[in-house]
């Protein structure tokens, strides 16, 4: 693995959704710039493989799999994690999962499922980790939400609203704790090369399992990793991930009557 400028040397981050993806390449950056990692998401055997693909800097890395959908038992979870490296310089809440389907078809239980995921899961590992940060007066709080966490778009009615709720919760955080020194950045994704969609989950609750013809054209989770890390050391609120459909976002904001004609027309899959 080729190693890079230390800028994180001595640091700890705790990246959640690093089986794979984005999540995936963000390890690889923190690992190759000194950093020491805890890494999270449902697939055990998937982070033993991360793991293990960082080589000589494998011992850096400490497996933590967990359900973002039942964080019952978060705190515990952290506390013995905060026990174990003593105090957590990153959080970079990366896990998550999409939408397939329409509003009409989507059953309630897959909307709070949705949620549990994205929303929930993501702030409950936040609240749980926010204490020691604030304890410290120290802290980088990285959430992921999406180019449709800034817009509607059809088939991800649940998936957009759980993004757009994440930016209302850091949002607060931030205001909250500029006194106690904590830094949130945000994180907006256009298309990037990932398993998204072939993990998306259509009416049924089932996997979509397919490549969005979209996301083809989208910029690589090693690019995708790079734009992230530069924002969050430049200390970023708000950092935009992707290519030129992030035009999108500009035409949202600044004309929104062409964004609603033209939006519905464009590939959802
Ligand atoms: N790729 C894009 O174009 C794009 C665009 C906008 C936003 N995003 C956002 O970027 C983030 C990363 O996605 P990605 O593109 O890297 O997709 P990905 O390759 O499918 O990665 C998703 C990650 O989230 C984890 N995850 C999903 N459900 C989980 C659960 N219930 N509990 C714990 N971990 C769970 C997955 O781990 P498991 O293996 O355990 O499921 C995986 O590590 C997501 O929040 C996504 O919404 C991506």
């Amino acid at each position: 693995m080729k190693k890079k400028h230390e800028t994180f040397s001595g640091k700890y981050a705790w990246i959640t959704g690093a089986s794979s993806g984005i999540g995936e390449a963000l390890v690889y950056e923190f690992i190759n710039r000194g950093a020491k990692v805890i890494i999270s998401s449902n697939d055990e055997q998937g982070l033993e493989r991360v793991k293990a693909a960082c080589g000589g800097r494998s011992s850096e890395i400490i497996c933590v799999p967990f359900d973002l959908s039942d964080t019952s038992d978060i705190a515990n979870l952290v506390e013995r994690q905060m026990k174990i490296i003593g105090k957590l310089d990153y959080l970079i809440n990366i896990g998550g999962i999409s939408q397939r389907a329409r509003i009409d078809e989507t059953p309630m239980w897959l909307d709070r499922k949705i949620f549990e995921i994205n929303y929930f899961g993501t702030i409950a590992l936040t609240k749980a980790v926010l204490p020691y940060m604030i304890s410290h007066k120290s802290g980088h709080i990285v959430a992921t939400s999406s180019i449709t966490g800034r817009f509607g778009f059809p088939l991800r009615s649940a998936y957009s609203a759980s993004k757009q709720a994440l930016h209302g919760f850091f949002e607060t955080l931030f205001l909250e704790n500029k006194i106690n020194n904590i830094r949130t950045s945000v994180l907006i994704p256009g298309r990037v090369r990932t398993n998204i969609s072939f993990h998306a989950l259509n009416s049924e609750g089932k996997e979509h399992g397919k490549m969005d013809e979209g996301l083809l054209n989208g910029i690589t989770p090693e690019k995708a990793a790079r734009i992230i890390i530069r924002g969050i050391k430049r200390n970023k609120r708000e950092i935009l991930v992707g290519g030129g459909e992030l035009t999108i976002l500009y035409i949202r904001r600044i004309c929104p009557w062409f964004f609603f004609r033209i939006a519905d027309k464009l590939k959802s899959t």
